[in-house]
């Protein structure tokens, strides 16, 4: 089986990357490398033994797409490239929403050209918008008006543009993974999270203060209603995720349409409980100061997993400690991430 990964040169992508050559299956990567470098997947490459196939194309080139398609023959593509910077695309809601949702268009459509008919996508826990109770289940509410970035909306209108395409055509199958908080590394140390500039999302911004890069973290409110005020969340490890997709293939072999998924542990951990597992897994001490509360945050988020388990066979087996050791590895034999970032 040969596999289109786009955006498999970066975080979530080269993980997945790994498992899937890891499970037999052939790999082609589509990456414009916006936000990634390929040295990545060379580091695939040599932890696996075995060869990816990397197109250098941006998704909003039809024609590039297409020529790629015209290559190689793939059984089914995992659609990971997009832009994903919360704050950036509040101040550019344009250019999100056309490389999101243009670029998934087009891919849809050289799919269909190619007679491509199964897809997973990346979408996220951000479809929620605020949650009504927890834990989430695929059937809560999702609610484009209670998601408080272009970005969460741009994730949510392709959770519709995916649905209708494939209503449209019954033969095809799509795959919607709503992704919790992703974090940690692969165990090797050799492939892991690369943000640019100074991280916005929590693990990344800890273990550049634990490496020394940054000097504290802001914890962005201590007076929510959780178990100790501050804000809490379904942290999942990249490899679990990355596992998980190579099961969403199976479960797509199988015709089911178009299937919804929680990819998370099912378990909340608050700031302060990530600081301390990050302490303990790195031997350094974490300097933070708790700070007003960031703007769109909610209090507490985490998944109801059962659906996964119980049509994908799939459970996250790994835990906030392994997260914040596997993070840890990475960082400190990585501590300016990939050389020749192309970025
Ligand atoms: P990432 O930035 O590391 O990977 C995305 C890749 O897509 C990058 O390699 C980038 O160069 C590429 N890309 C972007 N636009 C492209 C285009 N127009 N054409 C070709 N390539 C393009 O991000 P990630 O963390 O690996 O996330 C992967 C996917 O999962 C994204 O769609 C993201 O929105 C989604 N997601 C991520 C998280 C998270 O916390 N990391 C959470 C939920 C959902
Ligand atoms: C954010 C995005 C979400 C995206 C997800 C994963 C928002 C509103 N949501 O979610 O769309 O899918 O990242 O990429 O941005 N925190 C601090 N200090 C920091 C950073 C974070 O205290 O420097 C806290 C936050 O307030 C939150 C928790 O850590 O309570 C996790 O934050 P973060 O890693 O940014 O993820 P989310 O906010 O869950």
């Amino acid at each position: 089986m040969h596999i289109l990964v786009t955006g498999g040169s970066g975080y979530i992508g080269s993980h997945t990357c790994l498992e899937l050559l890891q499970a037999g299956y052939q790999v082609s990567v589509v990456d414009n490398l916006c936000n990634s470098s390929q040295e990545s997947l060379a580091r695939v490459s040599r932890l696996t033994g075995k060869k990816i196939s990397f197109f250098r194309v941006d998704l909003l080139d039809p024609s590039g797409l297409d020529e790629v398609f015209q290559k190689q023959t793939f059984d089914a593509v995992i659609h990971f490239a997009g832009l994903k910077a919360v704050g950036e695309s509040v101040g550019k809601p344009l250019v999100y929403y056309q490389n999101n949702v243009t670029g998934t268009i087009n891919l849809c459509e050289v799919m269909q050209r190619h007679g491509v008919r199964d897809i997973v996508f990346s979408s996220s826990a951000t479809v929620y918008g605020i949650p009504e109770s927890l834990p989430l289940t695929e059937s809560a509410p999702t609610l484009i008006n209670l998601i408080t970035n272009p970005y969460g909306r741009s994730k949510l209108i392709l959770e519709f543009v995916l649905r209708d395409w494939q209503a449209a055509n019954p033969d095809f199958n799509v795959a919607l993974l709503r992704y919790f908080n992703p974090v940690g590394a692969h165990g090797s140390g050799e492939i892991g999270e690369d943000p640019n500039g100074i991280p916005n999302n929590l693990l990344p911004y800890v273990s550049q203060v634990a490496v020394g890069q940054l000097p504290r973290l802001k914890i962005f409110g201590g007076d929510y209603e959780t178990k100790d005020g501050t804000g809490v969340r379904d942290y999942i490890h990249v490899v679990d995720l990355a596992i998980g997709h190579v099961q969403a293939l199976d479960r797509l072999r199988q015709n089911p349409g178009v299937v919804t998924y929680n990819l998370g542990t099912g378990n909340g951990y608050s700031v302060l409980e990530v600081v301390s597992a990050f302490e303990k897994a790195s031997g350094q001490t974490i300097a933070y100061e708790i700070v007003g509360r960031r703007a769109g945050d909610i209090a507490a988020c985490y998944a109801d997993p059962s659906l996964a388990k119980s049509e994908l066979g799939w459970v996250a087996e790994r835990g906030l400690d392994e997260m914040c050791a596997d993070g840890w590895r990475w960082q400190s034999m990585n501590p300016h991430g990939f050389p020749m970032a192309g970025k």
